[in-house]
């Protein structure tokens, strides 16, 4: 299908903010600098314990709750509520939830690991994370995945922004993240080669999604119209965590073999609160 090359709109970020920072050991100071909207990214290097990864990575390969259709790209463990009513994504996260904490309880888990650091510097300020709800309801605490898809991308270019507008989910309280940032998480128990992040300078405005015809879904961009704009392409591994921005456009680049991550998306709703889905 051939979408329109318009020029994207949207807002772009300053050199000294569209950058990664990159540690070799867990600073969640960094993370609340992107939750806060202070920098693009942080990167965590080979930060999760070697038994912990190949825990996890079992743990996920082995549950009987993992979703693959023959012919598409992925597997994966959890719900998105991407593209959905909010009751058929409270539906489907409380279908998977046991499966979804069974994968991600593996002992020295990153999951609880980087959740209690994030908590804990979040409490300095009054804040706490916690996965979202409504009306009693949890969403998804995670999403397990990996991705096999041949070609350019194996993870289209998009943004998590847009996702949040759907009118089918009018009242889920991620919606009022759209007034902070949005903030990616993703950690990697598994990898093989290639599956590096992209990430563009670009935070598209609305005009632009609705001229694309993605206002709720903010995917796909089209690798042309994104060659007008600034790219960072940061070498994924395993072990590593990282956090980001989702509200700029990126993606996952040509990967082989398996590369399996643990991911979430979180947000304030307020100052004091900080929400998760999936
Ligand atoms: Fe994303």
């Amino acid at each position: 299908m051939q979408q329109s090359t318009t020029r994207l709109s949207g807002q772009q970020a300053d050199p000294e903010f569209f950058r990664f920072e990159e540690r070799g050991e867990l600073d969640y100071a960094l993370v609340l600098d992107v939750l806060h909207g202070r920098r693009l990214g942080v990167i965590f290097r080979d930060v999760i314990p070697p038994a912990a990864r190949k825990d996890l990575t079992e743990r996920f390969w082995a549950s009987p709750a993992r979703h693959h259709r023959e012919g598409e790209p992925s597997h994966y463990v959890g719900a998105y509520h991407w593209n959905k009513d909010v009751d058929t994504y409270l539906d489907e996260s409380a279908a998977v939830a046991e499966h979804v904490q069974q994968v991600i309880d593996a002992p020295d888990s990153p999951w609880h690991v980087f959740r209690q650091g994030v908590n804990e510097a979040l409490r300095e300020e009054g804040a706490s994370l916690r996965v979202a709800q409504m009306n009693g309801r949890s969403a998804c605490a995670a999403l397990i995945r990996a991705w096999d898809k041949e070609g350019d991308f194996s993870l289209d270019p998009h943004e998590d922004e847009a996702q949040c507008k759907d009118p089918r989910q009018h009242g889920f309280e991620v919606q009022r993240v759209l007034d902070h940032q949005i903030c990616a998480v993703n950690m990697c128990t598994e990898h093989t080669a290639g599956g590096r992040l992209v990430i563009w300078n670009i935070r598209p405005d609305d005009a632009t999604r609705r001229s694309l015809g993605i206002e709720q879904t903010g995917l796909p961009y089209q690798a042309e119209a994104l060659a007008d704009f600034e790219e960072l392409r940061l070498d994924i591994r395993e072990g590593d965590v990282y956090a980001f921005n989702g509200a700029f456009v990126h993606a996952v680049d040509a990967n082989a073999g398996n590369r399996t991550t643990v991911s979430f998306i979180m947000g304030f709703t307020d100052p004091r609160t900080v929400v998760s889905w999936t």
